[in-house]
């Protein structure tokens, strides 16, 4: 999909550049489109540039370099009351002199819905956020995460064809949290409403997204659906950044366009696959999720590198058992397996070996 073609596309930036100083430039060269429907969430770092892209979606900010376009038309010459965008910021206020049922109400007078049509599509709002109760309060007579629920509600309840939120959960605690994130993402693929999604949290852009672009200084680093970014990470940025990772240090040995050999910094040999090395004797971070080791031989292959491990610590957790490996000179080497009933518990101080299969072992840039 992220083939740059822009034709079809429902939201696209093209070759957008931002500075506010005209010096620095805080996006740096985004190219990105979405087709009708779909929910993209933008995740990375601090800084790197996810609000500033949301800002100038929404209008609030100009691209100093390149074109925004909204349904094939530049968003500029859109007027802001007919670009059908809800609007969710972290400090995204209410108004303060309306009631809650007001501030749900004023986006639909605005579109001229009648009276019960209007007051029916505030109710079906309220209960979604679990805020049926509240509707004849007014938002300082509510905590900071009920108001941020009036919030969703409201960026919600003209059924808007785009919707950009920023950080809408960040204030509530873990379990509203889980449940909004269920609701925004039941709502809006029922509504069939295209979602720009912000968020630090990486657990919430792979549950919720079909798309995920990774931002870090100003670029896109990866743009792909969570399972391909989790499993095929595109480089060393993007596999620390996406979930938990063990990164282990070298130089590229021998290398075909499906299969290379890596040569760890204490010598030992490793099979992975090469992703962006391209040569012998380059230096290379190598990525490997901890899932995706084994230390049970029969399910690798019969001419394996394997490497010697020895544990450190075995942690329970339930579900899956959690151990941390000293290998190649990491301390820090975590593998887990499922809580099964043929499944060995590790011991400290138990020497191993372990390996993978090469496509789960990634060479990345150094
Ligand atoms: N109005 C502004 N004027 C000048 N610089 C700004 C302005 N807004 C943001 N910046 C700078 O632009 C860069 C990108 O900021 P932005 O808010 O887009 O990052 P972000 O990815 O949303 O970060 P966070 O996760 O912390 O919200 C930062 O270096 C920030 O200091
Ligand atoms: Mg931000």
């Amino acid at each position: 999909m992220p083939d740059g073609s822009t034709s079809d596309a429902f939201v696209a930036f093209e070759r957008v550049q931002k500075s506010y100083d005209g010096e620095t430039l805080v996006v740096k060269d985004l190219n990105l489109s979405l087709p009708k429907g779909e929910f993209l969430t933008m995740l990375g770092p601090s800084g790197s540039g996810k609000t500033t892209c949301l800002m100038m979606l929404a209008g609030f900010e100009t691209a100093t370099h390149g074109e925004i376009l909204l349904d094939g038309k530049p968003i500029n010459n859109i007027p802001p009351h007919k670009r059908g965008i809800g609007m969710v910021f972290q400090n995204y206020a209410l108004f303060p002199h309306m009631t809650v049922a007001e501030n749900l109400s004023f986006p639909l007078e605005v579109r001229k819905i009648g009276k019960s049509e209007r007051e029916a599509k505030v109710r079906r709002a309220l209960d979604m956020v679990q805020m049926g109760e509240f509707g004849g309060r007014r938002p300082a007579q509510l905590s900071g995460g009920q108001q941020q629920r009036i919030a969703l509600a409201r960026a919600l309840v003209f059924e808007p064809e785009l919707v950009l939120m920023d950080e809408p959960l960040g204030a509530l605690d873990k379990q509203l949290r889980e449940h909004m994130q269920f609701e925004i993402t039941r709502l809006a693929h029922e509504l069939g409403i295209t979602t720009v999604y912000v968020t630090h949290d990486q657990t919430e852009a792979l549950t919720m997204s079909d798309r995920v672009a990774v931002f870090d200084d100003g670029r896109i680093q990866q743009l792909d659906p969570p399972d391909t970014l989790y499993e095929s990470p595109q480089n060393s940025f993007v596999a620390q950044f996406i979930g938990e990772n063990n990164t282990l240090e070298g130089v590229v040995k021998e290398i075909t366009s499906d299969s290379a050999v890596v040569q760890l910094d204490d010598g030992e040999l490793i099979d992975c696959k090469p992703v962006n090395v391209s040569k012998v004797g380059e230096r290379t971070k190598v990525s490997i999720r901890p899932e995706r080791v084994e230390f049970n031989k029969d399910r690798l292959k019969e001419d394996a590198h394997l490497l010697k491990a020895t544990v450190k610590e075995f942690i329970y957790m339930g579900d899956v058992f959690r151990t941390r490996l000293s290998v190649a000179g990491n301390d820090d080497f975590v593998i887990k397996s499922r809580n099964a009933p043929d499944q060995v518990r590790l011991k400290p101080g138990q020497q191993i070996e372990i390996g993978w299969l090469p496509q789960d072992c990634h060479a990345l840039d150094a």
